[in-house]
C-alpha cells in the first residue's frame, strides 16, 4: 500500500485544479497535439486514480494515450473504473524507484502531479537522463515548495513551518526525498540535459470552503512534526487547536511550482 487513500487524492484534487497553471498545462498540450503523428502517449508517474488525466482532458487533451504507472494496485484500479470506458489506458503496476524497469519508451510526454517533492535526486537524475535520450518532453505539475502562511497567523506557525520542511525530505519510499527543493533541482537537471524549462506558481489558496481539507492538512503536519523535531508537546497541541477553530473562517497558501520541460530540438 502506498499511504495514499482514495479520499484524500480525492479531497486535494478541486484544490490541484484550481491552482494548476493553466497557461502551463496549455503549452503542454498544445505540444502533444502538435509534435505526435498519431495518438501522443503520456506516460504518467505515480497516477494515483488519475487526477493529472482529469486535468489534462478537462482542458483540451484528446485521443491521447494514457500509460499509467503506480505501485498501488487500488488506484490504478480506481483509475480504470473511473476513466477505462472513455480514454485509452494503459495501466503499470511498478515501483518508480526502479527507473530502468519503467515503460517510457516512446513517450511524448512525461507527465506527474504531486510526485517529485516526494522523489530523491538520483531518481530525477536518472530518469531525465533516460528522457532526454528519447527526446520526451515533461509536466510535473503541483510540487510543494517550502511556503505555507496561514491567517490568521499564530506564533508558533514559523517553528512548525521549519520542522514540517525539514520532514518533507524524509525517505518516504523515493530515496531521500527533495521535498520544498524539487522544482529548483529538476529545473537544473532538465536544463543540464538540454531542456528548455518553464516554472509557474500552483499555490493551493484554501479559504472557508475548503475547510475539510484545511483541517485534514493541519492534522497532517502536527503529526508528521510531533517526534524528532523537538517541538514542545503542548505549544504544538494549542497550535493545533487554534488552527482546527481557525480553519472554517481563516486562509491557508500552501506553495506548489509547476514544471514544463521541451527537449532541445523540438523547443519552438
Ligand atoms: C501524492 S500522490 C499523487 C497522486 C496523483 N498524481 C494525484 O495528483 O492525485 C503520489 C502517488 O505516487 C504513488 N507512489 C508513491 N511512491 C511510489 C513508488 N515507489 N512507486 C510507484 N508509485 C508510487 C502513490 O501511490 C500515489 O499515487
Amino acid at each position: 500500500m502506498s499511504g495514499f487513500s482514495i479520499n484524500w487524492l480525492d479531497l486535494r484534487e478541486p484544490a490541484d485544479m484550481a491552482a494548476r497553471d493553466k497557461a502551463l498545462a496549455a503549452q503542454a498540450i498544445d505540444y502533444l497535439h502538435t509534435v505526435a503523428d498519431q495518438s501522443p502517449l503520456i506516460v504518467d508517474l505515480g497516477s494515483g486514480t488519475g487526477s493529472t488525466l482529469r486535468a489534462l482532458t478537462s482542458l483540451g487533451a484528446q485521443q491521447c494515450v494514457w500509460r499509467l504507472i503506480d505501485h498501488d494496485p487500488a488506484l490504478l484500479n480506481e483509475a480504470l473504473r473511473r476513466h477505462g470506458q472513455q480514454e485509452v489506458i494503459e495501466d503499470y503496476e511498478a515501483d518508480l524507484l526502479d527507473v530502468d524497469a519503467l515503460p517510457l519508451g516512446a513517450a511524448t510526454l512525461l507527465s506527474a502531479s504531486a510526485l517529485f517533492d516526494l522523489a530523491s535526486a538520483d531518481l530525477v537524475d536518472h530518469l531525465v537522463e533516460k528522457l532526454a535520450r528519447q527526446a520526451t518532453a515533461f509536466y510535473a505539475a503541483l510540487n510543494y515548495d517550502g511556503r505555507t502562511q496561514w491567517t490568521p497567523p499564530h506564533p508558533f506557525d514559523q517553528q512548525v513551518l521549519q520542522a514540517f520542511n525539514a520532514d518533507q525530505r524524509r525517505d518516504k519510499g523515493l530515496g531521500p526525498a527533495l521535498g520544498p527543493q524539487s522544482s529548483a533541482y529538476l529545473q537544473q537537471a532538465l536544463e543540464r540535459a538540454g531542456y528548455h524549462v518553464q516554472i509557474a506558481d500552483s499555490a493551493w489558496d484554501l479559504g472557508p470552503n475548503q475547510h475539510t481539507l484545511v483541517a485534514d492538512l493541519i492534522r497532517g503536519i502536527k503529526s508528521a512534526v510531533a517526534e524528532g523535531y523537538s517541538l514542545d508537546p503542548q505549544a504544538l497541541d494549542d497550535w493545533e487547536t487554534f488552527r482546527l477553530a481557525n480553519s472554517v473562517n481563516g486562509r491557508c497558501v500552501i506553495g506548489h511550482l509547476d514544471v514544463l520541460a521541451f527537449p532541445a530540438k523540438t523547443f519552438r
